[in-house]
């Protein structure tokens, strides 16, 4: 039972849409409604208001990183603490407060490993910001940190329940790109910080 509503409070938190929230307060348009169409700080951010696309990316990830953080306050078994990273980053991608339609979970899942295991978490963080730095583009960062997360996970702890969820949550954060991987491969791929799409 314990058990249960934690994995449901965790799912209700990862469907808080940070996104939506970010517009209203800042009096943007439904992110839903321009760019890629993601409700998602890098999204926010091509409404050009830099401090909604911060909001928004804060709030994504601490809502993930609070999941894990209250469970493992909780004492809860490692399995179960697992089960509420997973929780409240599907609770983003399939929220029940959007009719199940989400972002991609980039800041949620960040958030979420930060707390499960700070040393992966600053890993996959450090990936993302070197390849964004480089590369400009913040689905290209996602997609390489995302590959690279169980990679980092299997060498520090083997292949483990960490490894597991580690594993589950980018090979959904992959599917979620996939839109943008042919974007990518086909060059019409937006930089951080473009308006424009393509
Ligand atoms: O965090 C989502 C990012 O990786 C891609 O967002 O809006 O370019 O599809 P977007």
């Amino acid at each position: 039972m314990e058990i249960l509503l934690a994995i449901l409070a965790a799912y209700l938190l990862g469907s808080v849409p940070f996104a939506m929230i970010s517009a209203k307060l800042f009096g943007l348009a439904d992110p839903r409604t321009y760019g890629s169409g993601n409700p998602g700080a890098t999204n926010v951010l091509r409404s050009g208001n830099k401090k909604a696309a911060l909001f928004t990316l804060i709030g994504d990830a601490l809502k993930g990183w609070l999941a894990v953080f209250l469970a493992q306050q909780a004492e809860l078994s490692g399995m179960t603490v697992g089960f509420v990273a997973l929780a409240v980053f599907f609770g983003h991608l399939f929220p029940i407060f959007l009719k199940f339609k989400g972002g991609k979970g980039v800041a949620t899942a960040a958030g979420a490993l930060l707390a499960l295991d700070p040393i992966l978490g600053l890993m996959v963080l450090g990936t993302w910001l070197l390849v964004a730095y480089v590369s400009r583009y913040s689905s290209l960062a996602a997609l390489i940190a995302a590959g690279t997360a169980p990679l980092y996970s299997a060498l520090m702890h083997g292949t483990n329940g960490q490894f597991a969820v580690v594993g589950i949550i980018a090979m959904a954060l992959i599917i979620k790109h996939w839109q943008n991987l042919q974007r990518l491969m086909a060059g019409q791929e937006s930089k951080i910080g473009s308006k424009k799409m393509g």
